[in-house]
């Protein structure tokens, strides 16, 4: 059974859910503005955030936050924060393309301990906690069985500009498209490692990526069976460390060897 925070988390990303589908409706009616080359933000991601916000300061109003529009604040509590990407896939969203989601994980003591990916374009509701596995809807999540790399479909994501990583991310595309049956690209990093976790993709990595866009997606990955690492070694929390590593189990040290080798 769901915990009492899970709860909380669910009803924030269906509330929030409902606002994004709304404004996905008429996208073209929405003002965009720019954070930075190609980073957009939206009423509907401010919206979005908004409803997340209000929904899990009113149950919890001792913890801390994390959210991609509004930034970082301390809670009294320090040991637990709420770590928001209301609208992941913003790109996506706003060419009326019906791949995004609302993802929200919580932290305790420097690790996720819950985590919600909602799409809301899809009816998927992803969902995880600590020890008591992973679902979709009310179906529990297994990472797929492939021990083939030859055989096996892998995702991966450029942030914005490249934030630098682009030409690290060529080369783990050079040396990886060639072993591999193929490397998907679809915009949303929290579907990415949703999809580990269901899998559909036996693996992801990205370079350049922010706790927001990774911290339930974490949880989804591990308690559905595989293995998530920064891809360069990290003091603390893993979700902090700008670059994610994730596959099952089976293929996680070849896929993560070929990302981390250095020639
Ligand atoms: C972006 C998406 C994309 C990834 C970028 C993220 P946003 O998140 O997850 O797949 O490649 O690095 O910033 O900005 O749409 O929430």
């Amino acid at each position: 059974m769901a915990s009492a925070n899970l709860n909380v988390m669910i009803k924030a990303a269906r509330k929030a859910g409902r606002s994004l589908v709304k404004d996905f409706r008429e996208v073209e009616n929405l003002q965009v503005s720019s954070k930075g080359p190609g980073d957009f933000v939206t009423r509907a991601d401010r919206e979005a955030e908004r409803i997340i916000k209000e929904e899990l300061r009113a149950a919890r109003p001792n913890y801390g936050w994390c959210g991609e529009e509004t930034g970082t604040e301390p809670g009294e509590d320090p040991t637990r924060r709420w770590i928001v990407d209301p609208l992941d896939g913003t790109t996506n969203f706003l060419h009326g393309l019906p791949h995004w989601a609302v993802s929200i994980a919580l932290e305790h003591k420097g690790e996720v301990v819950a985590a919600v990916v909602f799409d809301p374009a899809k009816d998927e509701l992803f969902s995880a906690e600590k020890g008591d596995g992973a679902f979709v809807n009310d179906q529990r999540l297994r990472v797929s069985g492939r021990r083939d790399m030859n055989s096996a479909i892998f995702a991966t994501g450029v942030p914005f500009g490249g934030r630098g990583t682009l030409p690290a991310t060529l080369k783990d595309l050079a040396r990886l498209m060639p072993v591999c049956a193929g490397v998907r690209r679809w915009g949303s990093a929290a579907l990415d490692l949703a999809y580990v976790a269901a899998g559909r993709y036996d693996g992801y990595w990205e370079r350049g990526i922010n706790a927001w866009d990774v911290g339930a997606g974490w949880l989804l990955v591990r308690e559905a069976g595989g293995f998530v690492e920064p891809i360069r070694p990290h003091d603390g929390p893993g979700v902090d460390a700008g670059d994610v590593v994730a596959a099952n189990a089976q293929l996680f040290e070849t896929f993560s060897g070929i990302i981390r080798s250095r020639d």
